[in-house]
Parts: structure tokens; sequence; C-alpha cells
């Protein structure tokens, strides 16, 4: 085993006993075997071994977990509880979480190639901490009251009001890159709203959602509110997708599947929640404070291996300190210290598959063979793990494909700009729309920055900060609905208007 590759000694006993243990479904509040009898090889991007295997559920096991949510929301006492109710033991399941977050950041850390200090910070703890946030939205879930007047009947008297009722059942699909954390974000706020779930995991990281499946049953919730299946996209996804029962969608992962999703969605008039793509920019201006501006561009591009969907992919900086800043990023990039997730120096673990290696490895030489430069990095490390240098391109155009796709790794594409009307038009050309980020010290350039982008976030002076509070979502190409905060409660929940005709008593 190359030093690249985790050290699964480092490993508490627990989470090692885990990675051995049978997998199954979790369904109607227990672990059952899977009807299809396929299984999902999972493994250690560090090294490219099997940690584990998990069902490969198909659409028997999709129609069996839909069945119980729907149970479950129909009759079960999860929707009728009361708000308290159902905060109280969404506060228990915190507390499992927390109790448990060892274990769970180093399942993540094995499985997603991501360091201790990274899975423990946002697949762990703000998954403790957005369960708690939204289990105080399980007592506030409001509608409005009317003063309707309903000119066309004269001389009559209505009041109207507005309730939110639970969507019903969720199906959620989560990607790979912050696996727990995914999850979290969809269970939440379904659980805060009344509403039962079926989870499908990415193939490449089911355990987390498996053992926090225990956490679940252990916290007292009841029967068929939460359930998970192990699957491929292509199988168990589309079954989830298609499925009858299933009253909303909520999805995170590729632009690509998001449209098939929406497509198929449609057909059946379901509720959906798409987080998609991006190919966010950041720029950089002439007046920025560069001791801020260098380091967080470079994180807005390197956190979590560039394996985030709202990736500050597109640099623009202007002419007067271009070099400063791109020396300044390289700087960053060639110190980064890339290694096994378990490793305690480690920076930078390798990325979710070899798969994605040969991906991203694939844009970088398109980036070359168009034209481009790669000023640091560019190469994957030889070896099993699925490991790639961050990566700076520069004399990128805005036609490359480095420049127009999502790429999903470690990879920078860095230009100069020199005036704000022309920057803002490169920035906004792009089918995606999810973040963006502007670095000034002027409060006006700022404010026509967050006027001008054409995306779902704006940040000023950093990028990629998500907050419990703050709505995060797409527009364009990125997706439709958000997550996080009180949109992510409303969005599963329906709207019912009721109005009544009054008279005066007698
Ligand atoms: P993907 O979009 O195929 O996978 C995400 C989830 O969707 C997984 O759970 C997968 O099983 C499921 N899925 C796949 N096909 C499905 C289908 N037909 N019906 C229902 N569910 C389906 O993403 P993939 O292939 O893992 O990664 C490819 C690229 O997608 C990445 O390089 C990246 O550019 C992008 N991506 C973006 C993410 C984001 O957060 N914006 C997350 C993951 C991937
Ligand atoms: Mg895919």
């Amino acid at each position: 085993m190359s030093s690249l590759a985790n050290d699964l000694s480092l490993l508490s006993e627990s989470s090692r006993r885990y990675f051995g243990a049978p997998h199954r479904h979790f369904i109607g509040g227990q672990f059952v075997d899977s009807i299809s009898q396929e299984e999902i090889p999972v493994i250690d991007p560090t090294s490219g071994e099997l940690v584990a295997r998990v069902p490969a559920g198909g659409a028997g096991d999709i129609d069996r977990a839909v069945r119980a949510a729907r149970k479950a929301f129909d009759t079960g006492p999860w929707t009728r509880m009361t708000g308290p109710q159902r905060e109280r033991i969404m506060l228990r399941l915190a507390d499992l979480l927390e109790a448990n977050a060892t274990e769970m950041s180093e399942i993540e850390s094995v499985n997603s190639g991501r360091t201790l200090l990274s899975t423990k910070a946002f697949d762990v703890d703000l998954s403790v901490d957005y369960l708690r946030y939204m289990a105080g939205w399980a007592t506030k879930i409001h509608g409005q009251t009317l003063n309707p007047s309903v000119p066309y009947v004269p001389g009559g008297k209505f009041f109207a009001m507005t309730v939110r009722e639970p969507v019903g059942v969720v199906g959620a699909i989560t990607p790979w890159n912050v696996p727990l954390g995914q999850a979290i974000w969809k269970i939440a706020p379904a659980l805060a709203a009344g509403c039962t779930i079926v989870l499908k995991p990415a193939e490449q990281t089911p355990l987390t959602a498996l053992r926090f499946a225990q956490l679940v049953a252990e916290a007292g919730v009841p029967e068929g509110v939460v359930n998970v299946v192990t699957g491929y996209g292509e199988s168990a996804g589309a079954a989830l997708v298609a499925h009858p029962g299933v009253d909303k969608i909520s999805f995170t992962g590729s632009t690509q599947v998001g449209r098939l999703i929406g497509e198929a969605a449609a057909r059946q008039m379901k509720r959906v929640t798409l987080e998609l793509g991006g190919k966010s920019p950041m720029v950089v201006m002439g007046d920025a404070d560069l001791d801020v501006a260098i380091p967080g561009a470079a994180m807005g591009i390197f956190a979590n291996h560039g394996q985030n969907c709202c990736a500050g992919s597109r640099l623009f900086v202007h002419s007067s300190i271009y070099e400063r800043v791109i020396d300044g990023i390289a700087r960053i990039a060639r110190t980064l210290k890339l290694g096994p997730a378990l490793s305690p120096d480690t920076q930078m673990g390798p990325l979710i598959s070899k798969a994605q290696q040969e991906r991203v490895i694939g844009y970088i030489r398109s980036g070359v063979t168009d034209g481009a430069k790669v000023i640091v990095g560019g190469k994957a490390l030889p070896g099993p793990g699925a490991y790639v240098e961050p990566t700076i391109l520069t004399e990128v155009g805005p036609a490359m494909k480095c420049v127009r796709e999502e790429i999903f790794g470690p990879v920078l594409a860095a230009t100069r700009f020199d005036e704000v009307g022309e920057v803002i038009s490169r920035a906004n050309d792009t089918t995606f729309g999810l973040g963006a980020s502007v670095w000034t010290e002027s409060l006006n350039t700022a404010h026509w920055f967050v006027r001008q982008f054409k995306s779902g976030t704006v940040w000023i002076n950093t990028h990629g900060v998500l907050d419990l509070a703050v709505p995060f979502g797409g527009i364009k190409q990125s997706g439709m609905g958000h997550e996080l905060g009180e949109e992510a409660v409303n969005h599963h929940t329906n709207l019912k208007s009721v109005l009544a005709s009054l008279k005066d008593p007698s």
C-alpha cells in the first residue's frame, strides 16, 4: 500500500466494524434484505480498495420503501404530531449524530476521500446544527391571514387565510461530494414540515446514510418516516422519480440528470427541487484586499477538491493585479498537501473515483489542446488513488470546453479583465447560474455586482460560504427551488387557501 492510501488501522474500532458489517436497506423502520440480488462495491478512493458492499436496490426495493413512506404519511403518527413533538424527536436525532460524530466522520472520510476536518465540519457538525435549526421550524410553519375584497359580490363579507400542509412523500436523490451533509439537507426540512422521505444516496457513498438510518431508529422517529434505499441512479434513482406514490423529488447532482428528473416529474406534476451544477465566476477588482482575495479565491476553487456545485471555477482578475493574484493562488496550489484522508497532515485528498479523475484530467487536456496554459498542477498522481493536482489554467477563451462545462475538480480557469462592463458580460456568459463572487473594498462596486450577476447567490469578499439560515439555489441550468433556510421548509409544503363568507349574527 502506498503512502497515498488510507491506513485503516487509524480508524476507531466502531468504524472498522461498520465497514465490515452487512449493509441493508432501511425501510419501514427496519433494516431489510434487498429484493434485488445485486451489490455495489464501495471503494476507498485513496487506494481503489473495496471497503464495503451495499445492495444495488431496484424498482422492487424502491416500491417497498415508497409504500412504507406513503403509509407513514397517510396513516402514521408523524404528520399528526404537534410541532413540539416532531421537534423533540429531531433534537434527539441531532444529539445522536453529535454523539457519533467521530465514527460518522471517519466513515465519510474513508468513503469520500475528504479529510477528517472536512467531513467533521460539513457532514457532521453542520448536519447536527441543521437538524436543530430545522427542529425549530417544526413549531413555526405558518400561513397568512388576508382581507379579501371580492368586489363582484356587493355587500359580501369575506375572510381568507392560507395554511401550509406537508407536501407528502419526498423522494431524495443525493450526490457524493458531501454525502451525509447533502442527505441531511434533504431529510431535515422534510421532517420539520411533517413529510416522510425515501432517500437514495449516491452509489459511490452510501455508507453514512445507512449508518444515519440506525440513529433514526434509535431516536424514535416513527417507522416509515425515513427510508434509505441504496442503488444506482439509472435503476433505483429513476424508479424513485417515476413512482406515483412520491409527491416531491428533491435532487442534487448533475444538470444532465436534473433535466431527466425534471421531465419525468413534470409528467406526474410532482413538486421538484433541483440543485444542479455550476461554473461560478469569481471577480477580483483592482481595489480588492489581496490578503483576503488570494486565499479566498484559492479556497473558492480548491475547497472540497473542487467537487462543489458552487466552486469558483472561473476567475477574472483586474489587469493591474493579475500577476500578483495568479502567483499568490499558484503558491497556495503548490503547497497544498495531497494525501490520504486519514493522515493528519493531508490538506487535499483524492477525487471521489478513478472515473472522476479521468473526467477531470480529460478537461485539463482539452483545455491544453484548445490553447490554455497550465501554470500549476495539471496531472493525476500515479497509483491507484484518484488524486488530481490543484491546477490553474490561464490563456483560456470563452468558447473552450474547460471554461463552459462543469469540471467538478480542482481546476481553475483564470483570465484578466480591464473594465467592469466587460467582466460582467463575461462572468454571466454561462449556461449556469448558481453562485458568483466579487472581491472589492468598494461598497458601490460590490452592490453593482450584486445586481448584475445572474446567479442564485452572490458572495462579497468570500466565495462558497453557505449557512443554515440562508437559502441556496440556482437559476438558469443550475436548477430550481432552494435548500436551507425557511425556503427549504416552504418547499416541503403545499399552500392551501381558505375563503369564508361571513355574515353578521342575527
Ligand atoms: P449524477 O448526477 O449522475 O449523480 C447524482 C445522483 O443522481 C446519484 O445519486 C445518482 O445515483 C443519481 N442518478 C444518476 N442518474 C439518475 C437517473 N437517471 N435518475 C435518477 N437518479 C439518477 O452525477 P455523477 O455522474 O456522479 O457525476 C458527474 C458530474 O455531475 C460531476 O462531474 C459533476 O460535474 C456533476 N455533479 C454535480 C453535483 C452538484 O452538486 N452540482 C454533484 C454530483 C455531480
Ligand atoms: Mg451520472
